[in-house]
């Protein structure tokens, strides 16, 4: 049965047409993959039908009925909730607070009854089989833990049809097989989903239907089971995509950075070192350790013993500003929290590290810097309007390219990407390898932590895995392979 329809829809900011004449329909139960490049208009059309912008043209019906324009509470009581594509939990509540806000249960006397929304999240959460706790400060919870609860949040609002805008770009591998068995579950109670990734073998794993937009328009719908992964990539770009081999082994330099028996809060007895010009691939379950060892190296938290050494020099109690006048610069994950600065512009965004890391040359040309970014633009396929525009009206994979802009902008020797084609499209990410095995070969190092292996083994020259704070193993290129990895990472081996 027929639960949405979207007809026709158009939407313009600042007169240039985002989506132009787009159409959508959603069957009950199923669950439908929304597929296309950065900044096609997936999230835009997503924000449309979960009433957050008004659509200029088009008309929506769900289970029959014509969907009032630009109402948030019109939709959410339709049935339709939003799971955004940036996180939207806040730290200083606490879990259960967060699920119950706007919705607080009262009592006698329109008290909140504070037992009764914890034993209805404990039951939730139960019935998730997530290990999330009601009384926890939701600013406590690691990344991967909030997507969980913001998934908690939707189902919690009974929604006939869940909107997942790219939920699974914080979740290990583990916690991705866990939250697709709920997502089948509920789909087969008769939840309808919309699926928006940028990662091909979920949508395959996962999908029901697709429709693939490009260059805000609609291109192509079907069943996922009659198509194929190059079909619908070429649906996406527009062109044949080529997924070439881009690996080359290359001659490596001196030590640059050197990490001995460094011991954290969440990591300990941490060795290893990294040559000139080596790519160090990192990677490991959620919460092995990976991402806070290279949060430690650019000083953003505490070690508690161990060294570092940066260039033969020791760097004992760094912080961030001193790791970085060492020649270290860092792409930590989760771009919102950590990285983009929302009140400022594109440009702004761009040259920001640059100037902290460069101080020979402390002001600013606003000429130079338009040049630079106008070529970052180009090779990294941003699409943008103006250079004075704020950051955050990109779409998500653009506002992820502006900040690897960022960083490729500036002197940095040594770079510690944490999860850096978050949300990045496929051809655009075959961009980003070329660029990262070009700066390797012009002599700086970079390590990258990530959870997908055919990442790795498309740029690393060797990869380590983490395993309960610890190296499980140290790959060579040639031994980089999905199931080794998984082995060593699970302690399997
Ligand atoms: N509030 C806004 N103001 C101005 N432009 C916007 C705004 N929101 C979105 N856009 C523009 O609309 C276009 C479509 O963006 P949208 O976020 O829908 O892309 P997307 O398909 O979700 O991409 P991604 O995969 O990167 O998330 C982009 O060019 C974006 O810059
Ligand atoms: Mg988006």
């Amino acid at each position: 049965m027929e639960l949405l329809k979207m007809e026709h829809i158009s939407k313009s900011f600042f007169g240039v047409k985002v989506l132009d004449d787009v159409s959508l329909t959603i069957q009950q139960g199923e669950i439908h993959a929304l597929l296309g490049e950065n900044g096609a208009g997936k999230s835009t059309l997503m924000n449309i039908l979960s009433g957050v912008y008004t659509r200029d043209a088009g008309s929506v019906t769900f289970e029959g009925k014509e969907l009032s324009n630009g109402s948030i509470s019109a939709s959410e009581q339709a049935g339709i909730a939003f799971v955004h594509q940036e996180l939207n939990i806040f730290n200083d509540l606490e879990v259960y607070e967060n699920l119950f806000l706007g919705k607080e249960i009262t009592g006698f006397g329109g008290r909140l009854d504070k037992k009764a929304m914890i034993r209805e999240a404990e039951e939730l959460f139960r019935q998730m089989d997530v290990p999330l706790k009601p009384r926890l400060l939701a600013g406590d919870l690691v990344t991967g833990a909030k997507q969980v609860l913001e998934i908690a949040k939707a189902l919690h609002s009974k929604a006939k049809l869940i909107i997942l805008d790219e939920p699974t770009t914080a979740l290990n591998n583990n916690e991705v097989e866990h939250f697709f068995r709920l997502i089948r579950d509920l789909r087969d109670k008769g939840t309808a989903f919309i699926f928006i990734s940028h990662k091909m073998p979920e949508i395959f794993a996962l999908a029901d239907h697709y429709t693939v937009l490009r260059n805000s328009r609609f291109i192509s719908s079907g069943v996922i089971a009659e198509t194929t992964p190059e079909q619908i990539t070429r649906d996406m770009v527009g062109e044949t995509y080529a997924n070439e081999d881009l690996y080359v082994q290359r001659e490596l330099g001196d030590v640059v950075l050197k990490v001995d028996q460094l011991t954290g809060e969440k990591f300990s007895n941490v060795s290893f070192s990294c040559r000139k010009g080596e790519i160090l691939g990192v990677t490991g379950l959620q919460g092995a350790g990976c991402s806070e060892v290279l949060q430690a190296i650019f000083g953003a938290i505490p070690v508690l013993s161990g060294n570092i050494e940066i260039h033969g020099q020791l760097a004992g109690d760094e912080t961030i500003h001193k790791a970085m006048k060492k020649g270290v610069g860092m792409i930590p994950a989760n771009r919102k929290e950590n990285s983009v600065l929302p009140d400022m512009t594109l440009l702004e965004n761009t040259y920001l590290s640059r100037h902290t890391i460069d101080t020979r040359n402390p002001s600013i040309s606003k000429r130079a810097e338009q040049k630079r970014y106008d070529s970052y633009k180009q090779t990294l396929n941003i699409k943008a309007n103006r250079s004075d525009d704020l950051i955050v009206s990109l779409s998500g994979g653009n506002q992820q390219k502006i900040i690897l802009a960022r960083w490729l902008d500036t002197d940095a020797q040594i770079l510690l990407m944490d999860n850096p084609t978050q949300g990045i499209d496929v051809g655009a990410k075959e961009e980003i390898y070329r660029l990262i095995l070009k700066l390797a070969e012009s002599g700086k190092t970079i390590i990258v932590n990530t959870l997908e292996i055919p990442e790795l083994k498309k740029i690393a020259d060797r990869c380590i895995v983490f395993y309960h704070g610890g190296i499980a193993a140290d790959l060579a290129h040639d031994e980089i392979e999905e199931n080794a990895v998984m082995m060593y990472s699970t302690g399997a081996r």
